[in-house]
């Protein structure tokens, strides 16, 4: 047993961040050749990303992936942490497997993700879900055909999930579930401890990748047809800050977008981080998508702090407008959260007001969720869970009403889409716009996997109608 300990996690040092390559183990394999997997992922990108390295590597075992998890010999959560409503989810989806495993007794079930790096997450399968074969922490991922081959033989409960800042694992394969756009870690882990939030814990210390590292990757991508990478990062725009190489997140901007891949992303950017030079290459560079995520979390000053955004209301504005100015029909989206404790009604409508001055493209919105081991945790929270509902709720009528009025702008226009499939909506495809918005259009089968140009003919609030033009 390698336990997660909250204590441990907490730590940050100035230990150097190891690099290593993955290499497949050629011992293992009999046991898991022809046995079927699935695995059900929850929470971020990160974690999307996670699951694409955890399904190459069980291939590459000889493993087979089955969509139905009531069908499979190894059942994996990939599991999420920021907010109750994930545990519980997840708690839900246990409760549904132990039942299978009554019935199917030689399933092996294993969880990993963020929920496996928390010391009460791991305190309590121990207790109450002994049952279960193993659990993986973030940080370890790589052992995972290892851990699985181990179960497989001892179905015993392991759990491999110990707080270490963690070091950089190179060459992982990936499978990736989409064949025209990819996500490309930058980094891992944030240093950044705002009060509510888990990740720090879950996810360890900063680590950046190296650089040539991350740019071979994007080249190896557009070798295979890749049209798109995310850069994905906690904060991307700290890319850099723990290395000794002077290079920084403007600098990567550069270079990936110097590799001629049609289009670049990146998510999620921390205000705090955001330098002119980052604005200037955006602006610059074509590819470079004109589409920024910029978390706010709160409109006010106060609850900012507390927050532990480390910038004001002004300060956001300023960088807003900034972003608005610099580069050509960007579009914001953003993070916010209602209902931190203590967060007066005044305080609240501080938040509407900034909603009304930004008019975001689109917002993801939440509840605050008190996190075990979180400062926030810890803070008085007087509201009623009624007062925060009515919050959201009105947060929402708001943020939907500028989704739909951004959207209707784009009616006539003629938009860059990058075509990915056939849309659930029968007879049309869907892709998403320059600006990331997601689009169905009327067209061939023949023009997936490329960027071509759509007239908006309809706009909705989350989606746009269109039809094919060039
Ligand atoms: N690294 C990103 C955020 C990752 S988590 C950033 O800093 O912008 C995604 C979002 O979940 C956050 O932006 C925040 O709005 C929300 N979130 C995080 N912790 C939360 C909590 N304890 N309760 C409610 N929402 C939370
Ligand atoms: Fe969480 Fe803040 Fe780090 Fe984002 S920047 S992952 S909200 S601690
Ligand atoms: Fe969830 Fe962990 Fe991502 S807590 S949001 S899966 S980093």
């Amino acid at each position: 047993m390698n336990m997660p300990s909250l204590k441990e996690a907490r730590k940050r040092t100035n230990k150097e961040v190891i690099t290593e390559k993955y290499k497949k183990n050629k011992e293992l394999g009999k046991t898991l050749k022809n046995k079927t997997f699935h695995i059900k992922t929850y929470g971020c990108q990160m974690n999307e990303h996670d699951s694409e390295n955890m399904i190459a590597m069980l291939k590459e075992y000889g493993m087979k992936e089955v969509e139905d998890f009531e069908n499979a010999d190894l059942i994996i959560l990939n599991t999420c942490s920021i907010r109750e409503n994930a545990h519980n989810k997840v708690f839900g989806m246990l409760g549904r497997i132990k039942h299978l495993k009554g019935i199917k007794k030689d399933i092996i079930v294993g969880m990993t993700g963020c929920m496996a790096q928390e010391e009460v997450v791991a305190n309590t399968i121990l207790n109450k879900y002994k049952w279960m074969d193993f659990v993986l922490g973030t940080h370890n991922i790589h052992k995972l055909p290892e851990i699985v081959e181990i179960s497989f033989k001892e179905r015993k409960l392991k759990i491999e999930a110990p707080s270490i800042e963690g070091d950089i694992i190179e060459n992982m394969p990936a499978d990736r579930q989409n064949k025209y756009k990819a996500y490309v870690n930058i980094m891992y882990g944030c240093d950044k401890f705002c009060t509510y939030c888990i990740v720090p814990y879950t996810r360890g210390k900063q680590r950046s990748r190296n650089k040539d590292d991350i740019l071979k990757e994007v080249k190896d991508l557009i070798k295979e047809g890749y049209k798109e990478v995310t850069l994905l990062g906690q904060n991307v725009n700290a890319y850099g800050k723990d290395r000794k190489d002077n290079y920084n997140m403007a600098n990567l901007l550069e270079d990936v977008a110097k590799t001629g891949i049609e289009r670049v992303r990146f998510m999620t950017s921390h205000p705090w981080d955001f330098t002119d030079e980052m604005i200037d290459i955006i602006a610059k560079y074509h590819n470079i998508m004109p589409s920024i995520h910029l978390p706010v979390q709160s409109g006010n000053t106060r609850i900012l702090k507390l927050m532990g955004r480390r910038y004001t209301k002004e300060q956001y504005l300023d960088l807003f407008h900034k972003l608005k100015d610099k580069i050509d029909k960007v579009a914001i989206s953003t993070d916010i959260i209602v209902g931190f404790p203590g967060e007066t009604e005044e305080e609240f409508d501080d938040t509407l007001e900034l909603v009304n001055e930004c008019k975001f493209d689109l917002a993801y919105t939440f509840i605050f969720s008190p996190r075990v081991g979180t400062p926030a945790e810890k803070m008085k929270d007087d509201i009623s869970i009624e007062e925060k509902e009515q919050r959201l709720y009105k947060l929402n009528e708001l943020i939907n009403k500028y989704a739909l009025e951004n959207n209707k702008k784009l009616e006539g226009k003629i938009v860059d889409v990058l075509v990915e499939a056939e849309s659930d909506k029968l007879g049309y495809l869907m892709g998403y716009s320059d600006t990331n918005k997601l689009v169905n259009l009327k067209g061939n089968e023949d023009l997936i996997g490329k960027i071509v140009k759509v007239k908006i003919l309809e706009a909705k609030t989350w989606s746009l109608n269109g039809e094919y033009v060039e």
